[in-house]
């Protein structure tokens, strides 16, 4: 299969020793580290923000995937650059209208980011075609956004295949295909098969003594 990159999400980390379990990540073949930002008003929990951030951003050599599941993404988007993120991905439910997801977008450009957007497994993904074509990342959300070890909803496949046949037939289309949420050896194959570029693993990576042989199985 092709070069699929594996984004394990610290949420699911011992927060008492995080920076060991970045480093155990990095060196069992991790791509990007999965940093999921909430602020218990778009999503119903709390998890933790730009200090955090700030401290581990430098900490590694892999990307700095962030994903802000956060009602104010247009204030704290430029934030999160500023504190490290080399990815900012925010929510399409949480901007007023398309309009104000380009500004978003466009402000993470010009800090020299790169800019994704996540939708919710409810939300349709012809509401994002408008602006498909300026963006990096499409993160598409496999379960509710709030919290780890959810299971996998299967109707996300559809969205894969959209997004990798959508991206086939519109050249200034050049987003990578992120799936996030319930993803395991099992569902990562059918997220890999369908056409996911980064698959994100919290509870499936943390808190196991064989991630080197878990995130391998995610990726061949
Ligand atoms: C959920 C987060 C996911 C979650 C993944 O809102 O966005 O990244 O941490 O955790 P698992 O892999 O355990 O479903
Ligand atoms: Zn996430």
């Amino acid at each position: 299969m092709g070069n699929i990159l594996v984004a394990p999400s610290i949420l699911s980390a011992d927060f008492l020793k995080l920076g060991e379990e970045i480093k155990k990540v990095e060196n069992a073949g991790a791509d990007w580290i999965h940093f999921d930002v909430m602020d218990g008003h778009f999503v119903p929990n709390i998890s933790f923000g730009i200090p955090v951030l700030k401290s581990i951003a430098n900490s590694h050599g892999l990307v700095n995937d962030v994903h802000i599941m956060i009602s104010d993404p247009k204030f704290y988007a430029p934030k999160f650059v500023e504190a490290g993120a080399d990815y900012v991905t925010f929510h399409l439910e949480a901007c007023k209208d398309l309009q104000e997801c380009l500004e978003i977008i466009d402000d993470i450009h010009v800090l020299g980011a790169k800019a994704g957007i996540s939708l919710k497994p409810k939300t349709d993904v012809c509401t994002i075609i408008p602006i498909l074509r300026f963006i990096d990342l499409v993160l598409i959300m496999s379960v509710e956004p709030g919290f780890g070890g959810q299971s996998f909803i299967e109707e996300s496949l559809k969205k894969i295949t959209f997004f990798k046949d959508y991206r086939t037939d519109h050249q200034e289309a050049h987003y990578l295909i992120e799936v996030d949420g319930g993803i395991n050896d099992k569902t990562g194959a059918l997220c890999r098969d369908a056409g996911a570029d980064v698959l994100v693993a919290g509870s499936y990576i943390f808190g196991h003594d064989d991630i080197k042989d878990r995130i391998a199985r995610l990726k061949k």
